[in-house]
């Protein structure tokens, strides 16, 4: 089956930035699929933006590789294509080297840069199918500059910015466009769980209101537009990196 109306798959989208885009490719007509780990929060998720237009919801965790064909399979029967991926599931990871065990390494890597690859390897024959497709990934401003006890994830961000490039060059021939999207510090329960690692979170929590040059933090909608256009409207991006930060790289 294959309907008209194009349909994007969202990982980690029963939160945060990928909360807001799947609210946002709802209100612009798209057919989303929400994935995410807990499904008390995907009823949430259908509760809250069922309304809206037409949309599902599927638990899995990305790192895992038949998880996240389950993810891409959902999608397909809810929508009957596959059009956009927005891989916005991801995990902090604060340590200071000495406490970064190799658990946590594998985790921080394991959901943020398997769990990307996972996903987009599951989704491109789906896109194939239709002609092609735009996949974004997430970066982070922690992907593109060093950050002090933030090495696994710094590690891992900077590897899905060059997964990016190297998926964009080999797959464009196949209509699939792949972006990335850096954002800065923004609004989101991660910001939370990560200023609850610190000793002072408070302190955290109000340094980061002004982290940036633009002299506060992203509302996850501004992200949301941000994927949307490279998702629908950014036809000639390929391998590129969108920088929301609020001015932090440019630093
Ligand atoms: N908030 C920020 O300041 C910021 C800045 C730069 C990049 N990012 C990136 O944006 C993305 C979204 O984060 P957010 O800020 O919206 O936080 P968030 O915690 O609200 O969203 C992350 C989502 O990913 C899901 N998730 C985590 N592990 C998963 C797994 N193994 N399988 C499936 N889903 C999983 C979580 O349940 C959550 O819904 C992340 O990749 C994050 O690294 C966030």
């Amino acid at each position: 089956m294959s309907t008209d109306a194009p349909a994007a798959l969202i990982t980690g989208g029963s939160s945060g930035i990928g909360l807001a885009t799947a609210r946002l490719l709802l209100e612009e007509g798209i057919g989303v699929t929400v994935s995410g780990r807990d499904p008390e929060k995907l009823e949430a998720v259908a509760a809250d933006l069922g309304s809206l237009g037409k949309l599902s919801t599927v638990a899995g965790d990305v790192a895992s590789v038949d998880d996240a064909e389950a993810m891409v399979g959902a999608t397909v029967a809810a929508h009957g294509r596959l059009d956009y991926l927005f891989c916005s599931a991801g995990i902090p990871g604060v340590a200071p080297l000495d406490d970064l065990d190799e658990a946590l390494w594998d985790r921080v890597l394991g959901v943020n840069l398997k769990g990307t690859y996972t996903v987009i390897r599951a989704a491109v024959p789906r896109m194939r199918e239709i002609g092609g497709g735009a996949i974004v990934t997430m970066g982070s401003e922690a992907g593109l500059t060093g950050q002090p006890q933030l090495a696994a994830y710094c590690a891992s961000k900077g590897a899905v910015v060059n997964l990016t490039r190297a998926l964009a060059l080999e797959l464009i021939g196949d209509g699939i466009r792949v972006n990335c999207l850096s954002p800065g510090i923004t609004n989101t329960p991660m910001c939370e769980v990560e200023a609850n690692m610190a000793p002072d979170p408070q302190a955290v929590w109000d340094a980061w209101k002004k982290w940036a040059p633009i002299g506060r933090w992203a509302d996850p909608e501004e992200q949301a537009k941000a994927a949307l256009f490279l998702l629908r409207d950014a036809t000639f991006s390929v391998g590129s990196v969108l920088v929301t930060d609020g001015g932090y790289t440019a630093l």
